[in-house]
């Protein structure tokens, strides 16, 4: 994919310490510029590795967690207390463990039904970000996982062509549950977006993806001007071509 970048880590472990490097190194020059640094977290269990590393005594003290904003890319239709709730999997590993302060988590309420959690998640970012009725909200960084889908955009869906909506929620037939996701326009937005992929199971669809040998959406992942950063470990990367 012109001009991402590709960074391979041995393992989990090893792309996480990579990935939590440069994401110390980008919260600390946004929070140098502009005082502030605005991420919108991934869910599903990759991130699980970063987000505890992020929270150890060593990496803890590097960070401005005073001056971090949390979003998420997307969240499942589900209480911030359920199992599935990615959240939840990131308060657990990583935000009861820092001083960040609670109003600056900025979780998806996805207890409301799909529509009115999509529509309060729209209004409390455009808020944020000082958008009138239009413009689009600009990340420091959002992070990624890869899966037939990414955030909670999936092969087919009409997610993928919504153009004026920053926030969406989706009916996802295969797991027969709402999602409510981020919109491309605002991921392609991002001044950073790092993938987080690890693992055999992962190899086939990376390859998909970077090859672009089939039609995915995480192909639809186009920094406008920012950076794209792909965290991979070997076992993913074991079917690109060298
Ligand atoms: C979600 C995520 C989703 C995830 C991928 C990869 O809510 O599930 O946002 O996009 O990143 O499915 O998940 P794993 O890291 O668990 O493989």
């Amino acid at each position: 994919m012109n001009g991402a970048e590709i960074i391979i880590g041995r393992d989990v472990a090893d792309l996480s310490e990579r990935a939590a490097a440069e994401f110390v190194g980008v919260a600390n020059r946004c929070v140098g510029t502009d005082g502030r640094f605005v991420v919108a977290l991934s869910g599903g269990g990759t991130p699980k590795s970063l987000y505890s590393l992020l929270a150890s005594a060593e990496l803890r003290a590097q960070i401005p967690w005073v001056q971090i904003h949390f979003f998420w890319g997307d969240e499942r239709a589900a209480p911030p207390d359920h199992p599935d709730s990615n959240y939840r999997t990131a308060f657990e590993s990583l935000l009861s463990k820092v001083p960040v302060p609670k109003e600056s988590l900025h979780r998806i309420e996805a207890e409301l039904a799909p529509e009115a959690a999509a529509a309060k998640y729209e209004r409390t970012i455009r808020d944020f970000f000082q958008l009138s009725g239009v413009g689009w909200p600009r990340f420091d960084l959002i992070l990624l996982g890869l899966g037939g889908h990414t955030a909670s955009l999936f092969p087919g869906s009409e997610a993928l062509n919504e153009t004026a909506r920053v926030v969406v929620a989706t009916y996802v037939e295969k797991l027969k549950s709402y999602r409510i996701t981020l919109t491309l326009p605002v991921l392609n937005r991002a001044a950073n977006i790092f993938f987080l992929v690890a693992g055999e199971g992962k190899a086939a669809v990376l390859r998909d993806v970077l090859q672009r040998s089939k039609n995915l959406p995480a192909q639809q992942i186009v920094p406008v001007d920012g950076r794209l950063v792909w965290f991979l470990d070997e076992a993913a990367a074991s079917s690109l071509q060298s």
